[in-house]
């Protein structure tokens, strides 16, 4: 057995190591800096506390992304040196981000061991490559990202680092074959375990959702498919899951090898950046004589993140959520015996609202970002939730889950086609969600993101905004002024959450302006960017008339885009007369 030393490395702070809405996200070169990524990692360890490190079960992997095998190495020396007994990688270093919330909360080790915490090597849905992005967040006990008290606590370490530990000359394990290597420490052994990335996670999709009847579906002649992983980890698990045990051919999967780059993409599923799909599925520019599949979806990079589409047909995530909580009971075995309650971040439109209402379901409104579905979930309050930004989960896990959105509409399509396999024509997507706004009404839903926008101006455009919401009046008349047929904006806060579980308060979370017809105008500055700001617009109109649910919802929602874009002085503040993406 090789056995190594410890060292303590002398280093002092560096500047911006505060974790976002989901970890500490850069751009790779300010990561490969001497000790960047080692303060961060040793500023965890602290924050944890070596009762809760020392003896412990880390995992340690991410979606693939360039410099995730030499992070990889570097974690496993200080992971060694700080007297974690035993590291989990996932093969090649590959595990999708709810694959790590599920090795976590369910995986048995070789020798019985199960693990305590993760740290996630991702960017999520942000480019990859050499001068693109790199990523790193930690995951809790429960599966779930570090809440702000252990993230506030790793920043303040950030601040006052001195020293680190490594275990310098204990070699590179090879993680690309599956096995336990062990090593001896002055502490005792420490081991690596290598592991197959695929069979904790298929084997709990396994018992969440009914195979065998997705496979018929798959089987009927009728249906067609076909999924996207954007060249990111999604693709380690969609041959497994879609080809092996769905039975879906080969070619029904797009980009799904696993690229450092996400083959020079921006792997993230909306309907802009995952283009191949896009015009697969006959949405865009397309001949309408093309053959086009009837369901397709895609992933983000760590596959979290999921985009539902129908043939010609695009579902918003907001709808994505309603819809799946509406059939869970009678489509997906796992929530069988009734939902614990449901819940949506506040940007997110109020289709789940509607839904819980007619169900009679507990509904929680949170701040954007899914620790906060977490606490909810741990306390047995709710059983699904789902964002806006392409993000849709279950209380299975503590992380939203791509794949498992995907098996969700799979399960529904062939709950609804389940006496009509063989037959003329199948229930489709599109049918699913306009059967879905006859029964509650439709919430035309879009975002604009304006990317890399200045970060002072952006700031400046928020402090605006805050502002202006102080009289309501002069917000009406900037309103009338823009559009007369718009209605009334009837109230105007800051999005503030006090979480019922711990209690705790989250402030600043949005900003919003509610009209008296239920229309709702949010503007909010992301959390995910790795520079400059992203301003985010988001903009909602409730149609509870069904022979109106069926509008073009750029041109049904124009007249409420004017009056943002005018209340907000974007093109003024930012310089920007179009945003960089609309969803
Ligand atoms: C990550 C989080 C999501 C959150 C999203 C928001 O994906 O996991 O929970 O909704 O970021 O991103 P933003 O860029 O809007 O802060
Ligand atoms: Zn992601």
């Amino acid at each position: 057995m090789v056995v190594f030393k410890i060292v303590r490395v002398e280093t002092t702070p560096i500047d911006g190591q505060k974790p976002g809405t989901s970890g500490l996200r850069k751009k790779v070169k300010v990561f490969i800096q001497p000790h960047y990524l080692e303060n961060f990692v040793q500023s965890t360890f602290n924050a944890l506390t070596t009762e809760k490190v020392g003896g412990t079960t880390l995992v340690v992997s991410g979606d693939g992304r360039y410099y995730s095998k030499e992070a990889i190495q570097i974690i496993i020396k200080m992971a060694a040196a700080n007297g974690v007994r035993r590291v989990w990688v996932g093969q090649n270093g590959l595990l999708s981000t709810p694959a790590v919330s599920a090795v976590i909360r369910d995986r048995v080790g070789v020798d019985g061991s199960r693990a305590s915490g993760a740290f996630i090597l991702t960017a999520s849905h942000n480019p990859g490559g050499p001068h693109e992005d790199f990523g790193i967040k930690y995951n809790m006990e429960n599966g779930g990202p570090a809440p702000e008290g252990i993230t506030d606590k790793i920043y303040e370490n950030t601040k006052t680092i001195k020293e680190y530990f490594i275990a310098e000359d204990l070699p590179d394990v090879d993680i690309a074959t599956t096995g336990v290597t062990s090593f001896g420490g002055p502490e005792g052994q420490f081991d690596v375990e290598v592991f197959d990335s695929a069979s904790d996670y298929v084997k709990l999709m396994k018992s969440i959702f009914d195979f065998e009847l997705i496979r018929k579906l798959i089987s009927s002649p009728k249906f067609t498919f076909c999924y996207d992983a954007l060249h990111g980890v999604a693709g380690a698990y969609a041959n497994r899951i879609f080809v092996e045990e769905l039975g879906a051919q080969e070619s029904s999967l797009l980009n799904c090898t696993p690229k450092e780059d996400f083959g020079g993409g921006h792997p993230d599923p909306n309907l802009t950046y995952a283009k191949e799909l896009v015009a697969r599925m006959g949405l865009g520019k397309s001949n309408p004589q093309d053959e086009v599949p009837e369901f397709g979806a895609a992933a983000d990079g760590d596959a979290d993140r999921n985009m539902i589409l129908g043939k010609r047909f695009f579902v918003t995530p907001s709808d994505s959520v309603a819809i799946i909580a509406a059939n869970a009971v009678q489509a997906i075995p796992y929530f069988s015996a009734g939902l614990k309650g449901v819940a949506r971040s506040m940007p997110t439109s109020a289709a789940l609202d509607v839904v819980a209402k007619h169900l009679n379901l507990k509904f929680f409104e949170v701040p954007t970002g899914w620790k906060f579905f977490g606490n909810l979930m741990d306390a047995g309050l709710c059983s699904v939730c789902g964002e806006e930004s392409f993000g849709t989960g279950s209380d299975h896990i503590r992380e939203k889950d791509g794949i498992w959105a995907v098996l969700a509409w799979l399960s529904i399509l062939a709950h609804k086609n389940k006496e009509n396999f063989g037959g003329e024509k199948l229930v489709t997507v599109e049918d699913i969600v306009h059967q879905h706004w006859t029964t509650y009404g439709r919430h035309y839903y879009t975002r604009y993101d304006y990317e890399n926008v200045d970060a002072g101006a952006a700031k400046v455009l928020m402090a605006y905004l805050v502002k202006l919401q102080s009289s309501l009046s002069e917000v009406n008349e900037i309103v009338k002024g823009a559009r007369s047929d718009v209605a009334k904006v009837v109230d105007a806060d800051e999005f503030e959450y006090k979480d019922p579980v711990d209690g705790s308060i989250s402030k600043h979370q949005g900003i919003r302006y509610l009209f008296e017809d239920g229309s709702r105008l949010v503007f909010r500055l992301s959390g995910t960017g790795s520079e400059g700001a992203t301003i985010r617009l988001y903009i909602e109109q409730y149609e509870k008339d069904p022979s109106k649910t069926g509008r073009d919802s750029q041109e049904a929602l124009g007249p409420l885009v004017e009056v943002a874009l005018k209340l907000s002085k974007m093109q003024e503040f930012t310089g920007r007369s179009a945003p960089t993406v609309i969803t």
